[in-house]
């Protein structure tokens, strides 16, 4: 990526569409705080959260990294014509994927548009933009996740990894896993800040799916943002391994029953374990708690062994969701990137209507797994929508499902085991 993010002049194909329609599409100048609080009131609407405090908008502005590309609609005609009408804000950021390698990914995020201004267009006009802006930055992937399944398949995004909600009745269980080597302490916000981002950085590369972040995503996977309601009820704990180094830590807080003291429930905000010995200590200590009957987690991996750690299976209950959407932009770059299961030669022929991936291409897998992945006027083994190549990407959904949609012709058996991942997706953060 030579170009900086906020240095690229806003898409010309989008910003031309919505001027016929009075509206002006700009980059956001995020340095300038008058700008940013527009932009951010103007976010919050949209996604139906508070009116920013200063404090608030303080913290976002100061936590705000410069390769953030924030983007307004601005409709001068309106009562607040400072005020965008629409939002996103896109940031390249690395995305694992098979073979504890990365791709430089364009995370796109904050899409709002006014209720005032919807069903016209705007948002049409701003995915459309991010998809071109990503390739002039050389980002060979575009990635979000979703406040809704139903909008963003139609620009060629699909779901690569799934997440669980996790709700465990804690006085049905027994632990019959691992005896943790380690030890769990409590600590400081201060202290987590600065040991569990090693503790995300050492995990990341092992998970296809998770994504590079700090800053406010950081602050907000901790809990602590100065908006977060449950700031203050937060405990924040860390496993250290048998010789006193880091391997894991969890968020929670503790929400009490009016009629029951002993009836109180742990949310689990996070828990990050960089080792099977850490995520086994911290699973325990969270189950073992007294005056707790329920463990609830939001965004839990959908090959959690925690099932087989206690000795009453159904005492788990999951439900499923689509989390992290990909769009592949640049074929030969994004599939290049990753390694596969099985070595040889496989034509794939890729329908995008938007372009960017339109094509046939040979994905030619050497015996290390690595592939180079070229243009070629072979005939196809496999014939699928830009949609099914992104959940392909990350190998977590299996090709077989892709026929079975529709979505995707030929020899799945074969496909799945080039694209299968030994470990499956996931992501462990909302951005
Ligand atoms: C979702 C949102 C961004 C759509 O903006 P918009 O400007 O009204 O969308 P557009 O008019 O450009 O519509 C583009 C396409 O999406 C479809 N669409 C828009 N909102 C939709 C919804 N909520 N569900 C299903 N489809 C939707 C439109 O029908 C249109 O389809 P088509 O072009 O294939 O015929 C806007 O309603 C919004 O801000 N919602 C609240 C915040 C939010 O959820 N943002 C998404 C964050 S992941």
């Amino acid at each position: 990526m030579s170009t900086a993010p906020t240095g690229l002049p806003i898409d010309e194909t989008s910003r031309a569409r919505l001027a016929t329609d009075g509206l002006r599409m700009a980059v956001v100048d995020a340095t300038d705080p008058a700008a940013y609080e527009a932009w951010l009131r103007s976010e919050s609407r949209g996604f139906h959260g508070d009116q920013p405090t200063a404090e608030v908008l303080q913290q976002r502005h100061a936590g705000l990294s410069a390769d953030r590309r924030l983007v307004g609609v601005f409709d001068e005609s309106s009562a607040q014509p400072d005020l965008p009408v629409a939002t996103t804000i896109c940031w390249p950021a690395d995305l694992t994927v098979p073979g504890h390698r990365a791709v430089p990914a364009w995370a796109v995020s904050g899409v709002s548009v006014s209720q005032t201004h919807r069903r016209r267009g705007i948002a049409r006009a701003l995915m459309e933009a991010e998809l071109r802006t990503a390739l002039a930055l050389d980002l060979p992937v575009a990635m979000l996740t979703v406040s809704e399944s139903t909008l963003y398949g139609r620009y060629g995004y699909a779901t690569a990894a799934l997440a669980r909600d996790v709700t465990v009745l804690t006085r049905r269980v027994r632990w019959t896993g691992p005896q943790p080597a380690g030890r769990v302490h409590f600590v400081s916000a201060e202290q987590l800040r600065d040991d569990g981002h090693a503790v995300v950085e050492r995990v990341r590369l092992g998970r296809p799916g998770e994504i590079s972040y700090d800053g406010h995503l950081w602050t907000r996977q901790l809990g602590l943002s100065v908006d977060d309601d449950n700031a203050k009820k937060l405990r924040l704990i860390r496993y250290d391994d048998a010789s006193g180094t880091p391997q894991g830590f969890a968020v929670y807080h503790l929400v009490g029953d009016d009629t029951d003291f002993a009836e109180h429930e742990l949310k689990l905000h996070t828990l990050v374990a960089a080792t099977t010995d850490a995520y086994a200590g911290l699973w325990r200590f969270l189950l073992d708690m007294d005056l707790v009957t329920k463990v609830s987690a939001h965004l839990r991996p959908v090959d959690e062994p925690l099932r087989w750690m206690i000795d009453d299976f159904r005492a788990v209950r999951v439900t499923e969701v689509d989390h992290l959407w990909v769009r592949i932009l640049d074929v030969p770059a994004a599939l290049g990137a990753r390694t596969y299961g099985s070595p040889g030669r496989l034509v794939i022929a890729v329908d995008d209507p938007l372009g960017h991936a339109d094509g046939t291409w040979a994905v030619d897998v050497a015996d290390d797994g690595g592939a180079t992945v070229s243009a070629t006027d072979d005939p196809a083994d496999a014939t699928m929508s830009v949609n099914a190549l992104g959940s392909l990407y990350l190998g977590g959904v299996p090709a077989r499902t892709l026929v079975a949609t529709g979505a995707l012709s030929g020899d799945a058996e074969r496909l799945d085991r080039m694209f299968r991942s030994p470990v499956e997706p996931f992501l462990s953060i909302w951005f």
